[in-house]
């Protein structure tokens, strides 16, 4: 069902009434312009400047070491291929945990910088005082919750989070203080689909997940995740639909191969 088809520009108002009308909301990363045309042409609802660009652009082991200029300068091209999607862009980590006055100005450039639409941020009780002061300036704000990606040292591996009883009561505890905070969203990653599910129910905004079950109002991944690009990495709740890595590959070996036989350019290719 896609009753919103036909919304000109999606809103976070929007995005609220998708889960009023039970109707799944679509959300996806892109990093840069020739990608977030292509997404937003085929009519995704939501696009995430993810700091997972430190993965996938970047080639770093983890989201850390991204920085505020670099998601500011993915930001910026992706927003300048974007007619419909809602723009949604990751404060970095190191640029909004402990100090409030630092994640509001870390939101303020982004918006500034990159004529962005929203701002997301991992964590939940303890990113309360930051999350307040980016809303009193009037940008909206994603949560981030379960798997978070930017404390992974504290957590030592990317296993399911929240299967226990007492992480999964903080969980819940926390998505009702983002909720309470003034989010207009949460994304759950990775934590079990029966609790995923307790969350949307209990909560009512937008809850997105990845690998947290179809129990939730909307959908992420990454986009190289989806598009076969990364090709290591194959989580239980990854659905591929292209294996771009090998099509890709096997395009260049063709060129080469058609550059070192003389085959390209021929008489019809040159002027
Ligand atoms: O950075 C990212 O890509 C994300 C998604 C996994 C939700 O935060």
């Amino acid at each position: 069902m896609s009753v919103h088809k036909e919304v000109k520009k999606v809103t976070t108002h929007i995005l609220q009434e998708m889960k009023c009308d039970g109707e799944k909301i679509s959300m996806l990363t892109a990093y840069d312009f020739s990608m977030a045309r292509i997404y937003d042409d085929a009519g995704i609802d939501v696009i995430l400047v993810g700091d997972s660009a430190a993965n996938v652009m970047h080639g770093h082991e983890t989201t850390l070491p991204i920085t505020l200029n670099q998601i500011i300068d993915h930001a910026s091209s992706v927003i300048r291929a974007v007619k419909r999607a809602l723009v949604v862009v990751d404060i970095p980590f190191g640029f909004f945990q402990g100090n409030s006055k630092t994640a509001l100005e870390s939101a303020i450039r982004i918006m500034k910088e990159s004529e962005a639409h929203a701002v997301k941020l991992e964590g939940g009780r303890q990113v309360k005082d930051s999350i307040e002061r980016i809303l009193s300036a009037g940008i909206p704000v994603m949560g981030h919750l379960g798997l978070t990606p930017q404390s992974i040292y504290q957590f030592g591996t990317y296993v399911v989070r929240a299967k226990e009883k007492e992480e999964a009561k903080i969980l819940l505890e926390d998505a009702h203080i983002l909720e309470d905070t003034g989010c207009f969203s949460v994304v759950l990653e990775k934590i079990p689909a029966k609790l995923a599910n307790i969350v949307a129910n209990e909560i009512s905004i937008p809850i997105i997940g990845i690998g947290a079950g179809g129990g939730v109002d909307g959908q992420v991944l990454v986009s190289h995740d989806l598009l076969g690009i990364t090709k290591e990495f194959s989580p239980r709740f990854l659905r591929r639909y292209l294996n771009l890595y090998e099509e890709i590959k096997d395009a260049v070996e063709a060129y080469i191969g058609d550059v070192k036989s003389e085959d390209f350019p021929n008489k019809n290719e040159q002027y």
